[in-house]
C-alpha cells in the first residue's frame, strides 16, 4: 500500500473510533424558518423591504456565522392586512412544514390571528414589523425586534406639548389595532403633559388608501395646533401629506406630526417639499450617523442599487435575521422552543438603528427613539435628528396600560 492510501485508511479508522466513542463529527443541520410577509397587495412594498433586509443580513453576516448548518426559508404571502390569510399560512407552516421558527408579520392582525397557533404549538415567532403593543402578551413564544406604537406615540405626546408648541391636538388614525394603539399612546402622554385632544378621527382601514379629505376637513374645522397622524407605512403615506397640504391645513398653521411611519425613507421624496417642517418620532432613518448604519446603507446600495435607500422595515428584517441566526448558532442547529426564547430574551445587537436589546421581561425591543424633522434641501427631503431618547422600553407595558397590563 502506498503512503497516501495508508494515511487515508488511518484517517477512516480514527473517524470510526471517534464515532464509536460518541464524539460526533458535527452533523450539519437544516433549520426551517417559516416567513409570513405581504409579498403582494397594498402592503407589498412593506413585505418585500423586510425580505430585502433579511437577505442582506444573510449575505453580509448570516451565512458566514451559520458555518455548516443551513436555514431553509419557507415563504408565505399574507396578502392583505386582515389576518385570515396569515393564519392559514401559519397553520400550514406549523402542521405540514413543521417549521422550527416563524417570522415576518407586517400587519398586526396577521400575528394577532396567528398567536393561538403559535402558543399551542410552542413555535418561537419573531415579529419583524407589526406594532400593536399588546401582541407580545398573547404568547410567551412571541418576541419582537421592530417597535411598538407606544415607542413613538407616547414620547411624542410629551415632546409635542413641551417643544413643538402644541397645546391642542387632533388625532387621525387608520382604524385597526395599531392605529388605536398609536392614538392611545399619543393621547395618554399629551394630556398628562397638559394638552387637550380635540378630535380623534378614524380614517378608514389599512387595505385601501382612502380619500382622506372628509376626515381631514373635520380636523381642520376643529382648529387644533397640531395634527397627529398614524397610517401604515407604504402607499398611505404620500396621500396623508398631499391631502393635508391640499386642504390648506398647513397654511392654516396646523403642524403635522406622527410616528416615523409617515416620514418613511422610501416614501419621503413622494410627500413633497411643502412637507418640510413635519416632526416625527421613530427608531430609524437612513441618514443616522453611526458606524453600523454607514456599513448597512453601503451594503444596501451595493446589493440593491446606488439610487435606493433602506428604511425602518429594512432594518427590522436585517436585525430579525441577526436574532434568528444567533438562535441557530447557539443551539448548533437543534432548535428547542424554550431555549430559543431564552436566547432571544436579553439578546443585544449593534443595529444600524443604534444599540438594541430584547427585554427579557416582555420579549419586546428596547431601542433609542429619535425626534426627526423633515427638512428640504432644494427639492430633496431629508430628516434631521432633533433629539434622542436612549433605550426606550415599550411604554405601554412599562406602565401596564390596558391590555399591556395583562
Ligand atoms: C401594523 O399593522 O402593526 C403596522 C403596519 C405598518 C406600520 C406600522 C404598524 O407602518
Amino acid at each position: 500500500m502506498n503512503r497516501i492510501g495508508g494515511r487515508m485508511r488511518w484517517l477512516l479508522l480514527m473517524v470510526a473510533a471517534l464515532a464509536m466513542l460518541g464524539v460526533g463529527v458535527a452533523q450539519a443541520k437544516t433549520v426551517k424558518v417559516g416567513v409570513v410577509l405581504t409579498y403582494s397587495g397594498g402592503g407589498a412594498s412593506l413585505g418585500t423591504t423586510v425580505q430585502k433586509g433579511m437577505d442582506l443580513y444573510m449575505d453580509v453576516e448570516g451565512n458566514k456565522k451559520l458555518g455548516a448548518n443551513k436555514i431553509e426559508f419557507i415563504k408565505r404571502d399574507s396578502k392583505n392586512p386582515g389576518g385570515d390569510v396569515a393564519k392559514t399560512a401559519v397553520q400550514e407552516l406549523i402542521v405540514n412544514e413543521k417549521v422550527d421558527i416563524l417570522t415576518g408579520f407586517v400587519f398586526s392582525p396577521d400575528i394577532i390571528a396567528s398567536a393561538p397557533l403559535v402558543a399551542q404549538s410552542k413555535t418561537p415567532a419573531l415579529v419583524l414589523n407589526a406594532g400593536t403593543a399588546w401582541i407580545t402578551t398573547l404568547s410567551p413564544y412571541i418576541a419582537r425586534v421592530s417597535f411598538t406604537m407606544w415607542h413613538s406615540g407616547y414620547p411624542l405626546g410629551d415632546y409635542a406639548y413641551k417643544h413643538l408648541g402644541c397645546k391642542t391636538a387632533a388625532v387621525g388614525y387608520t382604524d385597526y389595532p395599531p392605529g388605536k394603539d398609536s392614538r392611545d399612546a399619543f393621547t395618554t402622554s399629551f394630556e398628562a403633559a397638559g394638552g387637550k385632544v380635540l378630535e380623534a378621527v378614524p380614517m378608514g382601514g389599512p387595505a385601501q388608501v382612502p380619500d382622506f379629505t372628509p376626515f381631514m376637513q373635520r380636523v381642520k374645522d376643529a382648529k387644533p395646533d397640531c395634527f397627529y397622524v398614524f397610517v401604515p407605512a407604504g402607499n398611505h403615506v404620500a396621500a396623508v401629506s398631499k391631502t393635508f397640504n391640499a386642504l390648506g391645513m398647513r397654511a392654516a398653521g396646523i403642524k403635522l406630526i406622527g410616528p416615523a411611519d409617515i416620514s418613511q425613507d422610501t416614501q419621503l421624496q413622494s410627500i413633497g417639499p411643502e412637507s418640510a417642517g413635519m416632526v416625527t418620532m421613530g427608531h430609524y432613518q437612513a441618514d443616522l450617523d453611526n458606524p453600523a448604519n454607514k456599513r448597512f446603507v453601503a451594503a444596501w446600495k451595493a446589493k440593491y442599487g446606488a439610487d435606493t435607500v433602506p428604511d425602518f422595515l429594512a432594518v427590522q428584517g436585517y436585525d430579525g435575521m441577526a436574532a434568528i441566526v444567533e438562535a441557530v448558532v447557539k443551539q448548533n442547529g437543534d432548535i428547542d422552543p424554550d431555549r430559543t426564547m431564552k436566547i432571544w430574551e436579553g439578546w443585544h445587537f449593534d443595529s444600524p438603528r443604534g444599540p438594541i436589546m430584547i427585554d427579557p421581561d416582555t420579549r419586546d425591543i428596547v431601542q433609542d427613539i429619535k425626534a426627526f424633522e423633515v427638512v428640504a434641501q432644494g427639492n430633496h427631503l431629508m430628516m434631521k435628528t432633533l433629539d434622542t431618547i436612549p433605550q426606550v422600553k415599550d411604554p405601554c407595558k412599562a406602565h401596564k396600560i390596558g391590555r399591556c397590563g395583562q
